[in-house]
């Protein structure tokens, strides 16, 4: 038995970085997958890719995760072509950089529209699916952002903080339902996908911006994707059916400091 044998997972934000890395390793475990994103190409792209090894195991859907519409369609779609759902990964997100003198209220309302709002109305609509393929698992990817502060990301620490308590709470209200509905955050520390690029960038670019972001890292690197992937397997399998309400930290140990 593989260890995600029999899960059928829907993944936002799939066509690249984190979200791509957990189509491939949850599909290389046993599951059949829902790549989802507002990057249709992109999500493709990565059904294709899985298909061609497991003819079948993948499904791709356009989706802008902000759209009560677009999750509609897409769970409907999903449900369909995997026969339910019971696993979410609610992965796509996006960075914000702005201190409380310089973000805009425009850049403001699109982070939290983009991390937190979609994940309010994302899973609130998912949840039928998951009840119906109990038992369910909801990952949530929050960021260390959520748990500790930088002076420039504002909107996004705020953003990830509201991903980490919303996950509490929902886990809470699926447990006292009766639900095997479990919910859990994860919070990668600077992961090696294009969402860096820019803090690299401000870092001076190349291997000087890795460095400068590496120092702050008491284990001396970067995350890589299946970093993160290997806490979201666990979190998607049954391994972790006595695990709620929880946040995992794969940060290299940043936020003990
Ligand atoms: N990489 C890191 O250092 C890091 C660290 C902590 C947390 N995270 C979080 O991990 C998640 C994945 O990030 P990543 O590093 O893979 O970034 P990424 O930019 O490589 O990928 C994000 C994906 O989300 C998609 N997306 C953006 N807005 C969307 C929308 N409105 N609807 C649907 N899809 C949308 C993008 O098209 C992209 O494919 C994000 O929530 C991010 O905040 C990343």
């Amino acid at each position: 038995m593989a260890r995600l044998d029999g899960k059928k997972a829907l993944i936002t934000g799939g066509a690249q970085g984190l979200g791509a890395c957990f189509a491939r390793m949850f599909a290389a475990e046993g599951a059949k997958v829902a790549v989802t994103d507002v990057n249709e190409e992109g999500a493709e792209a990565v059904a294709a890719e899985l298909n061609k090894d497991q003819p079948g195991v993948a499904a791709a859907f356009s989706h802008d995760v902000v759209s009560e519409e677009d999750w509609k369609r897409v769970l409907a779609g999903a449900a369909e072509a995997m026969g339910g759902i019971n696993v979410l990964v609610n992965n796509a997100g996006i960075g914000s950089f702005g201190n409380i003198e310089t973000e805009t209220m425009d850049a403001w309302r699109k982070c939290q529209e983009v991390d937190v709002d979609s994940i309010f109305v994302g899973t609130q609509l998912a949840l039928p699916y998951l009840k119906d393929a109990q038992p369910a698992s909801i990952i949530n990817i929050s960021s260390v952002a959520g748990i500790i502060a930088d002076g420039n990301m504002l909107a996004y620490n705020v953003a990830k903080a509201s991903v980490w308590m919303m996950s509490k709470s929902i886990a809470l209200h699926c447990a006292k339902s009766g639900y095997d509905i479990r919910c859990n955050s994860v919070h990668p520390v600077f992961t090696r996908t294009p969402i860096i690029d820019p803090l690299v960038a401000l870092g001076g670019g190349g291997e000087e911006g890795e460095r400068k972001l590496v120092r702050q890292i008491p284990l001396k690197r970067l995350a890589e994707p299946e970093d993160v992937g290997y806490a979201v397997v666990y979190l998607a399998s049954d391994e972790s059916r006595f695990v709620t309400a929880s946040e995992f930290k794969i940060d290299g140990g940043i936020t003990a400091q």
